[in-house]
């Protein structure tokens, strides 16, 4: 955080938001700065006194457009310097038009779709006056338990820096001031994808090292896109809780990257300080935040109660509360808000048009990931098929499929799967649908009978299952993450009718599928696809396009195996498939070292159900000739490496081609692959291309034991392939 000292002088031109900011904080009182420190939810006590007398800052969560312009007009034209207001809102995965829940998103591998969205979002939203949105959530997240592993872009690093990095390009465009950009913000900051077992708002206890190489880098991406603000995470890190966190907020973020934006609290979370143990009252609880460099507390009022007092008794300083008030003021000029604080929605593209809505369809297209299509029963074809029965609670619920943290999106704007498949092929194909559960955890199997019939009656039977919305997202954490009510016993009788099965899953986790796999022919994880998830699962289903995402995520097996991801490190026992043994082929009586002294468990192995990067198309893709352009690099240099991709099938398919290395030795150990590079490559049946990556040895550093950021010399091994099993691979040494 800057102190004063370090505040720009006011050497800037005229009309610039550095000036105008430092200009205005020279005119202000201490209230009026401590309403700029304050946001409040939307509505409630008397919000238009409040910002008339300048005490407050920023809304949350107030969206009616009159009531949103008669906020900016207050403030502008009544209170005493007519600072216009912060209008946030959690814009996560759309505004009207829905988008797939970012985790979906995140399986597109395509930073671009991923930006339209967020621009899109960013249109909508800023119609009804939302000038500021909490997105994107960059928290790594290896543990599918957690809820809120539906917000996030996944578990590796380097795919959620690029695809949050796009969020913020969408969401902020070209110019903070276009009136169809909004502020983005990075959060959690920082480790709340680490929480313990998964459960919500619990601490995490995350090694500075690894705090470093694995969960700071996606916030340092989005800091170079130039994301406007951070929030801080709700979790307590190390013993100090993120809203207190000075190591966080004043020695990496401000000092370390030099971010020169705001820092919001989570909701209540200077108050919750105290609850956490680490303060013992609210005052404590404010001098804690404020000397972190939380600049803004979003829904309670004790900066509003204490600064004064702690400025009287000398605990916090002038300078300090004037350091945190000034990035607020400078991000309202960014934003144009003292030209125009206005919104009007005629001014400003239809919601949920034709435009989002492709755009929404082409998300979820690229973001379902087909996990397996025994004897190619996928595609299906509306020549060969006289009728298909469509079962299960998530075939036809509009409102389901949107998954979590949709505040403004309706589910009357839906394109259910039912409907996307009576339109695709509805002339040609007898659709007969039963939902066989009223819900996802329905346990109450009244309508299996009627499901097992229609599909007993058909050609194929494709269920719809999965979880419904609320059993993610914030606080909706589970401890099995199996598909929940009795779907699997509803899968089990479809399936034993004979009729081949296909599986749609709408989810927002990783779900095991281990139980059911083999009792269906086909699987497609469709996540929450949001709007138009119903024609463009329809378009995939029967073959208009070819599956392409890939999970940003790894599938464990079982439960137990969490945290599992790609990127573990090697231990001093790795596992090899040969050197294990199942806990059902264990002899009686078997000797202590019989069963192979390495890292697995007995009952589930050490390999996920389906790996980081993977995901099956309608043809078939093959990986040759890899080459490095040099064996010896030096520090400094760039070494191309590149093979040839070549689509095998008969169709035109999009394959994610992805980048790993392996950096050999080092002053901390390294994780046996780490993914630097990916495209998506479109090529006709039987085409091939040559595709070419580049690394600079800077895209190969890492914090070593003495938290610098350094790229050792010494050998890396590098494969190119579809997913993070790739095999084709080829070493370069870095002298
Ligand atoms: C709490 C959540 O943790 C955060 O992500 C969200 O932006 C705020 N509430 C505001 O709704």
């Amino acid at each position: 955080m800057p102190q004063s000292s370090t505040l720009p002088r006011k050497s800037y031109k005229m009309n610039n938001p550095v000036q105008q900011a430092l200009e205005l904080l020279g005119q202000m009182t201490l209230e009026e700065k401590i309403g700029q420190m304050s946001q409040v939810n939307g509505g409630g006590w008397d919000l238009h006194q409040a910002v008339r007398e300048g005490k407050i800052g920023s809304v949350l969560n107030e969206v009616n457009v009159e009531e949103v312009n008669e906020l900016q007009r207050i403030a502008v034209q009544e209170s005493r310097l007519g600072i216009p207001l912060l209008i946030g809102r959690d814009v996560i995965h759309g505004f009207k038009t829905i988008f797939p829940i970012p985790l979906g998103q995140a399986a597109s591998w395509d930073p671009g779709i991923v930006e339209k969205g967020a621009a899109i979002a960013a249109s909508e939203a800023a119609s009804v006056g939302v000038n500021w949105t909490f997105a994107p959530m960059i928290d790594i997240t290896r543990d599918p338990r957690w809820g809120r592993i539906a917000e996030s872009l996944g578990e590796d690093p380097y795919l959620c820096g690029v695809l949050g990095a796009a969020m913020v390009r969408g969401f902020q465009g070209q110019e903070l001031s276009d009136p169809q950009s909004i502020a983005a913000c990075a959060k959690h900051f920082v480790g709340y994808g680490a929480v313990e077992s998964g459960i919500d708002y619990n601490n995490a206890n995350i090694p500075e090292n690894e705090l470093r190489n694995v969960y700071l880098p996606p916030f340092k991406a989005a800091l170079d896109a130039g994301v406007a603000t951070f929030m801080s995470s709700f979790s307590d890190l190390n013993g100090v809780p993120a809203a207190g966190n000075e190591f966080l907020m004043r020695q990496v973020l401000r000092a370390e990257w030099e971010f020169q934006g705001f820092v919001v609290s989570d909701w209540d979370a200077i108050r919750e300080l105290t609850v956490h143990g680490f303060t013992a009252n609210h005052c404590d609880a404010v001098l804690e935040a404020t000397t972190a460099g939380i600049n803004m507390e979003m829904a309670s009022t004790l900066y509003k109660e204490h600064i004064p007092g702690l400025l009287e008794n000398g605990s916090v300083s002038n300078e300090n509360i004037d350091a945190l008030v000034y990035p607020i003021l400078k991000l309202k000029f960014e934003l144009g808000l003292f030209d125009n604080p206005y919104t009007n929605p005629g001014h400003f593209p239809p919601m949920v048009n034709e435009q989002s809505l492709q755009a929404a369809r082409e998300a979820a297209l690229r973001s379902c990931v087909l996990l397996k299509n025994d004897k190619h029963v996928l595609p299906l074809s509306r020549q060969e098929l006289n009728s298909v029965a469509v079962i299960g609670p998530m075939a036809n619920d509009g409102y389901e499929q949107l998954g979590t943290w949709v505040f403004d999106g309706e589910s009357h704007h839906s394109h259910t799967c039912l409907q996307g498949l009576h339109d695709l092929v509805g002339n040609e194909v007898d659709i007969r649908w039963s939902a066989g559960m009223q819900s996802s955890r329905c346990r109450d199997e009244d309508g299996h009978q009627e499901a097992v019939q229609i599909a007993q009656d058909a050609d194929v039977a494709i269920m719809f299952m999965g979880e419904e919305s609320i059993l993610s997202g914030e606080a909706h954490c589970r401890a099995e993450i199996n598909l929940p009510g009795e779907q699997e016993t509803l899968i089990e009788r479809v399936a034993a009718t004979g009729t081949p099965v296909v599986l749609v899953v709408m989810a927002g986790r990783p779900l095991t599928l281990g139980s059911v796999l083999d009792k269906v022919s086909a699987v497609l994880f469709a996540w929450h696809p949001g709007t138009m998830g119903g024609p463009a699962i329809a378009d995939l289903l029967f073959g208009e396009e070819s599956p392409s995402g890939k999970l940003p995520v790894s599938f464990p097996r079982m439960v137990g195996q969490v945290p599992i991801y790609y990127s573990r490190k090697n231990t001093g026992r790795p596992p090899s498939h040969d050197s294990i043994t199942h806990i059902d082929e264990i002899d009686g009586r078997a000797e202590q070292t019989s069963l192979g002294m390495s890292a697995f468990h007995l009952d589930a192995g050490f390999t996920p159900l389906f790996p980081f990067g993977f995901g099956l198309s309608y043809t078939h893709f093959e990986y040759a000739d890899i080459e490095r352009s040099a064996s010896h690099i030096e520090l400094g240099d760039t070494i191309t490496i590149s093979a040839t991709l070549r689509n095998c099938g008969d169709c035109t398919a999009v394959e994610v081609a992805q980048l790993y290395i392996r950096d050999l030795v080092g002053n901390v150990t390294r994780p046996v692959r780490e993914l630097k590079g990916f495209r998506r490559v479109q090529l006709g049946a039987g085409e091939s291309q040559r595709l070419t990556f580049e690394l600079h040895t800077d895209d190969l550093a890492f914090h070593n034991r003495k938290m610098e950021l350094v790229t050792e010399p010494g050998g890396f091994h590098v494969w190119i392939g579809g997913d993070s099993n790739a095999e084709l691979w080829t070493e370069f040494e870095i002298q």
